[in-house]
């Protein structure tokens, strides 16, 4: 391996800013750095680890795996890649019964998803809402809800038309659920009318947008964008990168929502403990189209496919999701408590394990550089999380792996509680913060 590299030469060649930390070990919730400092990861790695760092069941899988058959290419089937397509068939909803398995992350899966809804439905457009996380390839960046994240390149796609999401909390048309007759529905007729090329394909959503701010939609949102996209023979596409295997309580925000997409794409949490793999699910009629029209090399690798198979197998286990019910109620419980002296915590929200926190300033606007004083000061308490829109948000996500137990609840919720002590404390201003 040769002599390790000191973070001034790391900095010399990477392209980008690095992190300070190198992490050298993870088990469960919590990672280390090379200083030997210990973290709670409540973000998953990268929303990815579902299962917690290396899962035992998960690596003995992968190393079984590495035993027999590295890498097979997609001209071939192998067990574990069979068996994945079959089982994400078997828990997802009814009426998807097809499954593409080769993308291996998540912006290609979103656009494999739009592929087959424009080849399907010989039409272009694509509806997102605002701020919708979509991918990171320059197709992609195109679709993505927010101009911060097109802004620096001159993208030529033909990006998405763009409506406003869901967000009750800061609602778009000034409204309040129990009055606004899903007025965020009901407006996408005009966006069609007047916005689109008249030829719109599909909406790609995230059932609860994550890098967004973890806006959950009110009841009966996804029924009337069902109806609405049954009406004009648009295709429903759930991207449930963040949101499937068990992150809100249910199998996948589908079924929290109690409505079924007419497809749906899966990535990050797929393998457990951070292999690549992802995959789109669709209807019958969408079945097939010529495999030669979007896929990637390590696309359904076969090593991931092991860890997915086994992952799978764990999340169905009875008391799996029971678990994340119930852990999560106790971080919303004991985060709704600290917001009683501590109204800097002006929304929290989400269902299961999938948590926002969204911070707001005393006259109720948005506190983005409080967002981050407090992501630093949990940071400096071991405590993992990230800030909603790339770090610019004023939303802290809160995102444990699954596998969390009712202590390790607390002790996160305990370190929220001291961060936001310390914060009132040594910077009396901080929730003021623009
Ligand atoms: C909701 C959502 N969709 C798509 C993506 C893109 O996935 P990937 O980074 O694997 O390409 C992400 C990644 O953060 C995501 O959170």
């Amino acid at each position: 391996m040769g002599e390790p590299v000191s973070a001034t030469q790391a900095a010399q060649v990477a392209q980008y800013q690095l992190g300070d930390a190198v992490l050298v070990r993870g088990e469960g919730i919590r990672s280390w750095d090379d200083t030997g400092r210990e973290y709670l990861d409540c973000v998953s790695g990268t929303f990815n680890l579902l299962l917690g760092h290396n899962h035992p069941e998960v690596m003995a899988a992968v190393r079984a795996q590495t035993e027999e058959l590295t890498f097979a290419s997609s001209s071939f089937r192998t067990g574990p890649t069979d068996r994945v397509m079959r089982d994400l068939v078997e828990m997802s909803p009814a009426n998807l019964t097809r499954v593409n398995l080769r993308s291996s992350g998540g912006s290609t899966a979103n656009e494999g998803a739009i592929k087959i809804a424009q080849h399907h439905t010989g039409r272009r457009d694509v509806i997102v809402p605002f701020r919708g996380h979509v991918g990171q390839t320059i197709a992609a960046t195109a679709f993505n809800g927010s101009a911060r994240m097109r802004e620096p390149f001159p993208v030529h796609g033909a990006g998405a038309v763009h409506v406003p999401d869901a967000y009750c909390f800061r609602c778009f048309y000034r409204q309040t659920p129990d009055t606004c007759g899903m007025l965020c529905v009901e407006r996408i007729e005009d966006f069609i009318t007047y916005a689109s090329s008249g030829r719109v394909a599909c909406v790609l959503i995230e059932p609860i947008s994550g890098m967004g701010g973890n806006i959950v939609p009110p009841a009966g949102y996804f029924e009337a964008l069902r109806a609405l996209c049954d009406e004009h023979g648009i295709v429903l596409i759930f991207d449930e990168i963040q949101t499937a295997f068990g992150r809100t309580g249910e199998m996948f925000a589908a079924d929290y929502f109690g409505v079924r997409p007419h497809m749906m794409t899966v990535a990050k949490g797929l393998t457990g403990s951070g292999l690549p793999l992802a995959a789109i699910l669709t209807e019958e009629r969408m079945a097939g189209w010529d495999r030669s029209l979007h896929g990637f090399t390590h696309g359904g690798h076969t090593l991931a496919a092991a860890a997915a198979v086994k992952t799978l197998e764990i999340i169905r286990r009875p008391g799996f999701l029971e678990n994340v019910r119930a852990v999560g109620a106790i971080l919303v419980e004991r985060l709704t408590a600290l917001r009683a002296e501590h109204p800097v915590l002006g929304d929290i929200r989400g269902p299961g394990l999938m948590l926002g926190v969204e911070l707001v300033r005393p006259d109720g606007a948005k506190a983005p550089q409080a967002a981050a004083a407090f992501q630093r000061a949990l940071h400096a308490r071991g405590v993992l999380t990230r800030v909603s829109e790339h770090g610019l948000g004023n939303v802290i996500e809160l995102r444990p792996p699954l596998i969390l137990t009712p202590p390790e609840a607390h002790v996160i919720a305990d370190r929220f509680g001291d961060a936001l002590e310390f914060l009132r404390r040594d910077s009396p201003r901080w929730d003021a913060a623009p």
